[in-house]
């Protein structure tokens, strides 16, 4: 087969789809591998490498939709290129369809066999096409979100382990598979307090075997979510329903129970994200206000939320309380 590597062009996208292992591999098994030039420069393989590794680099991307039988590629095609799939074509991409009801429509009209990597399952269920990505975007949400907590940032001010003497940060991670365990972990190892939410018993009770004590399981429900978000400091989005659109869990109402500066990561946002407030962003403008929201009027939790952690050990050094032992001769 001829199978033809294109460079990703969606803002801010550095991944190339394939190695110049992954030629190597391709050619060994009889295919020819077609790689658009400097399809890897941004990940770090230059054209020579794929050159050596047996690809023929090919300037031009209409030259790879022409010759190619299988078009492989991170992203999905962009509503240009539509035009150049042919008929009967393979696209061998990531595609979140249920996200995107134009670009289905889209690539139906063009009759090419597209096939998501993200849907792609094994006998026993697990994705294997889409975990890895989900075990880089698990910490990395957590790394992001810990940043935006930040005042400067924007955020309450509450560092997620806390200091001594003072409470840790709360997470809560709705869906406990690839991203909600990775995530987990992150939150957990920095010393956050941890709420991991599923629906899946089974995987609550595997979560529950294997994570630390300060991650403690609950059942998700509209209930649950409600309970547990005017304590949390930073919630992320961690749910699939494969195949599906995601379904709104966290409503605008639900936000508006939240405090002030608290930070929301939605990774489910590729399969239409989980807060109904959610929306796409690029790394350059990651962040943007969700809802205005105020202080509940009965505050049910610690007053960490409205200080930051700074201020709050600060009083304990400067203006010690302390109870002297009674002296014997008073
Ligand atoms: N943005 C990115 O870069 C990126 C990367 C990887 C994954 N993702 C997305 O992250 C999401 C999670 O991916 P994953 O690999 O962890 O999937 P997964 O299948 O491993 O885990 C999803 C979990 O969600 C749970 N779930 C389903 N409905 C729920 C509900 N109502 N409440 C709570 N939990 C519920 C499932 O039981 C499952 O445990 C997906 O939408 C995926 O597309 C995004």
């Amino acid at each position: 087969m001829i199978v033809g590597v294109l460079k990703e062009i969606k803002a801010e996208e550095n991944r190339v789809c394939m190695s110049p292992g992954g030629v190597e591999f391709m050619r060994q098994h009889g295919h020819q591998v077609l790689v658009e030039k400097n399809a890897g420069k941004a990940s770090g393989f230059g054209n020579a490498s794929y050159k050596k590794a047996g690809a023929e680099v090919v300037d031009s991307p209409r030259d790879i939709f022409k010759r190619a039988k299988m078009i492989m590629r991170v992203k999905e095609p962009q509503p240009f290129e539509l035009e150049l799939i042919r008929k009967g074509q393979i696209y061998f991409s990531y595609l979140h369809l249920a996200a995107s009801k134009e670009l289905t429509h889209a690539l139906i009209k063009r009759k090419a066999v597209c096939i998501a990597y993200e849907t792609i399952q094994k006998a026993d269920g697990t994705l294997p096409l889409l975990t890895p990505m989900s075990e880089v975007a698990g910490p990395m949400a957590i790394q992001q979100g810990a940043k935006f907590l930040e005042m400067a940032q924007g955020g309450h001010g509450v560092l997620l382990g806390g200091v001594p003497g003072v409470d840790p940060a709360t997470v809560v991670i709705i869906g406990g598979g690839a991203v909600g365990i990775n995530a987990a972990k992150m939150a957990s190892g920095l010393g956050a307090k941890v709420y991991i939410l599923d629906i899946d018993l089974d995987r609550l009770r595997y979560l529950s075997d294997v994570m630390p004590g300060q991650c403690v399981t609950l059942m998700s429900s509209p209930a649950t979510i409600r309970d547990v978000l005017p304590q949390a400091d930073l919630v992320v989005g961690a749910v699939l329903v494969a195949g599906s659109k995601t379904p709104t869990l966290v409503t605008r109402d639900m936000l508006k129970t939240m405090k002030k500066g608290s930070v929301l990561v939605d990774v489910s946002i590729d399969q239409g994200g989980c807060f109904e407030t959610s929306k796409e962003t690029t790394h350059k403008a990651p962040i943007y206000k969700t809802v205005v929201l105020r202080p509940p009027k009965k505050q049910p939790i610690k007053l960490r939320s409205i200080k930051s952690t700074t201020s709050f050990i600060m009083p304990s050094v400067t203006c010690p309380v302390r109870c002297p032992g009674l002296l014997p001769w008073r």
